[in-house]
């Protein structure tokens, strides 16, 4: 089992298929809350679609591709996080994260994106990590701003969201603006 220490209480872990059951959990519990800002809800009914989806992040992540993380948090399953996007041709990241609603508010996620960042920037030597946030979406927003990066702009109608599209503020953080 692959995984980084972040401290006491804050492991995170490769994702693999194994932590399906207890994910679809969390997902399942924290449904409605998640819906308001993911747009992958109802792709999600039972374990074996978690299970599914982590395959093929496994595969993508063997690839080179992808990276998914899952956030253990006092030796529970807390949320997830990872590089969406490898694209090495650019040497850009995108990270996407979410948690159940429970586990909220004790900076768990912005430590863990910190943590990925430098993962990106010294394990792939990736230049730049992008971060997609809905406009509205102010608890995500607060993460890059918290961690240094800088709001690139907004594109205009760029995720489709259930039955309409919304903006999307793209934040960035450059490889040499850490050092
Ligand atoms: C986005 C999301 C992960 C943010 O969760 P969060 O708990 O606000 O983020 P963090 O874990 O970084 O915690 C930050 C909060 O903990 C507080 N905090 C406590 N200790 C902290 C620490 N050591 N470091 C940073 N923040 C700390 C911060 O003040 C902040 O609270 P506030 O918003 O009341 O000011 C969560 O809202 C979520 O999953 N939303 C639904 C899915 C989603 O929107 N995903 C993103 C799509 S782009």
């Amino acid at each position: 089992m692959f995984y980084r220490q972040i401290d006491r209480h804050l492991q995170l872990r490769l994702s693999v298929p194994q932590f399906a059951d207890e994910l679809f959990q969390l997902t399942e519990t924290n449904r409605d809350y998640l819906k308001t800002w993911l747009p992958w809800l109802d792709s999600i009914q039972k374990p074996e679609d978690t299970r599914r989806f982590l395959d093929l992040q496994l595969h993508r992540f063997s690839k080179g591709l992808a990276l998914h993380e899952t956030i253990f948090y006092e030796g529970r399953i807390a949320g997830v996080l990872g590089y969406n996007l490898l694209d090495h041709t650019n040497g850009i990241g995108q990270i996407g994260y979410w948690m159940g609603e429970e586990f909220t508010g004790k900076g768990i996620m912005t430590r863990a994106v910190k943590d990925l960042i430098l993962l990106g920037f010294h394990y792939w030597d990736i230049q730049k990590v992008e971060i997609r946030c809905g406009v509205a979406n102010s608890k995500s927003r607060a993460i890059p701003e918290r961690l240094g990066f800088t709001n690139e702009g907004t594109l205009r109608r760029a995720e489709k969201f259930y039955d309409h599209y919304r903006d999307l503020v793209v934040y960035g953080l450059l490889q040499d603006e850490t050092e």
